[in-house]
């Protein structure tokens, strides 16, 4: 397994170019399945988690195909027949986004097998909402060991209140209506930037979609959608991770081909936090961090879109560690989205954790240690901690991070960190 080695103490000065939004394009590469045309996508980002959504497509049955564009990835996708409705157990437990093809399989095939996802290291992680909700537009379930096996004989319009909002669950249904006889509309829905990228691509496939972003989504059923072609919106998490690093190295650090309008609440707790962004004026998809941010202890909940984003959460965390006094950071979407402090602690940091609750008592001087990288988003806490710790980091486990992040050492070294992956074989 690669590590990474990181010395730190480098202020990071530069510019760093944004990839695709991953969490936009699996929904979109799940999407494909709605037609039997070609469906065109770019700026897709080059890491792992799309590897394997296109490892499913093909296990499916479907073609597609990979070229390098000077933004990201072009991948084509033509879903002309099915060969086997199932996503296997060994695929959905590497990424549970691949139920994200539970609700086109349905909807187009009339019959899908997907293993339930399990736990994994953030939380439960149960797709009982997903399941409810295609039960609603007439769909039948059998669990059957460890699967989920969905049949339906045409799909029909219906309401649906989702109990908690979840992402996937609302693009899960938002796809299966779009076949669906009649009207759907879809209450207490997800607002993600990526729901509303996919509604956008949908619509291109000739879907009936309105509301997408707001909590109710209304789809009229259209019989059949056609190919298109769509850009991925940028990933914010990947831009606001990189503002962390430039704010936690003390650096000037500029992410360009990002929307800011995307990072509104990450964006405004940096800046109560002591952090300057400034939004370029000839370039409005650049964000600037200042360097020489003094950082304040700031108490901050993840919510659900346009609130701060759980998926910052641990980047945050480790920026408080640099801040002056205590914050006080609240998990609400996931039980189990800690990880990550247990290894900033052994780096030096001071942080207590209590359920979803976590105190911070800054600042702390942090020190290189050996770590291990549990998850996506804290894997990206840990290479932040790294790049303000006194020495040497050497962070195991990286294909966490590269399910989620592009060549992100390599981003890194560009604007003046000093990291290098070492592959096992090394
Ligand atoms: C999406 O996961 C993202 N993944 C996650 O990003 C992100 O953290 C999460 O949304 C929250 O923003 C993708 O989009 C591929 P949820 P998802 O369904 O859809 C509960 C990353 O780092 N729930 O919105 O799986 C669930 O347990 C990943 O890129 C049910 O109870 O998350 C959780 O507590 C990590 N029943 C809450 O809802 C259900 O049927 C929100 O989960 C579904 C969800």
């Amino acid at each position: 397994m690669d590590k990474f080695l990181i010395t730190g103490g480098r202020p990071l000065h530069g510019r760093v170019v944004i990839s695709g939004a991953k969490n936009a394009a699996l929904p979109a590469l799940a999407a494909s399945l709605l037609t039997d045309q070609r469906v065109i996508l770019h700026n897709v980002p080059r890491v792992r988690d799309l590897s394997t959504m296109r490892s499913l497509l093909e296990d499916l049955g479907v073609d597609s195909s990979v070229t390098h564009e000077p933004r990201g990835n072009r991948v084509e996708i033509e879903a002309r027949q099915l060969l086997n409705p199932v996503a296997p157990y060994e695929l959905v437990k590497q990424m549970r986004a691949s139920v994200l093809v539970l609700g086109p399989l349905v909807a187009r095939f009339g019959q899908a097998k997907v293993s339930l996802p399990g736990g994994c290291a953030i939380g439960v992680r149960p797709i009982n909402l997903h399941i409810k909700g295609l039960e609603k537009l007439g769909a039948t379930i059998n669990f059957d060991h460890g699967y989920a096996d969905v049949r339906a004989n045409g799909l029909k319009g219906t309401e649906y209140y989702f109990d908690t909002i979840t992402v996937t669950g609302t693009e899960n249904l938002m796809m299966a209506a779009t076949l669906a006889t009649g009207v759907t509309v879809l209450q207490n829905a997800a607002r993600e930037p990526e729901v509303q990228d996919l509604a956008d691509l949908l619509n291109k496939m000739g879907a009936d979609i309105e509301g997408a972003g707001t909590p109710n989504i209304r789809v009229r059923g259209t019989g059949k959608l056609h190919g298109a072609e769509h850009s991925i919106i940028a990933d914010r998490i990947e831009a606001g991770t990189f503002l962390a690093a430039g704010a936690i190295t003390g650096g000037e650090l500029t992410v360009s081909q990002c929307d800011p309008e995307h990072l509104a609440s990450v964006l405004a707790d940096l800046e109560m936090a002591g952090v300057k962004v400034v939004r370029g004026v000839d370039d409005p998809q650049t964000l600037t961090v200042m360097a020489g941010a003094k950082l304040r202890a700031l108490d901050v909940t993840t919510q659900e879109y346009p609130g701060f984003p759980t998926d910052m959460q641990a980047q945050f965390m480790t920026l408080m560690t640099q801040a002056e006094g205590s914050s006080v950071i609240t998990e609400t979407i996931f039980e189990n989205r800690f990880m990550h402090a247990l290894e900033l602690a052994r780096m030096g940091a001071d942080i207590t954790v209590n359920g979803r609750r976590a105190v911070v008592r800054g600042k702390t001087p942090l020190s290189g240690a050996n770590i291990q990288a549990s998850d996506l988003r804290a894997s990206a806490s840990l290479v932040l901690a790294g790049l303000v710790a006194e020495g040497e980091t050497v962070i195991d486990r990286v294909y966490h991070i590269d399910r989620g992040y592009e060549r992100i050492e390599e981003k890194l070294t560009q604007v003046g960190a000093s990291i290098a992956r070492i592959s096992e074989s090394d």
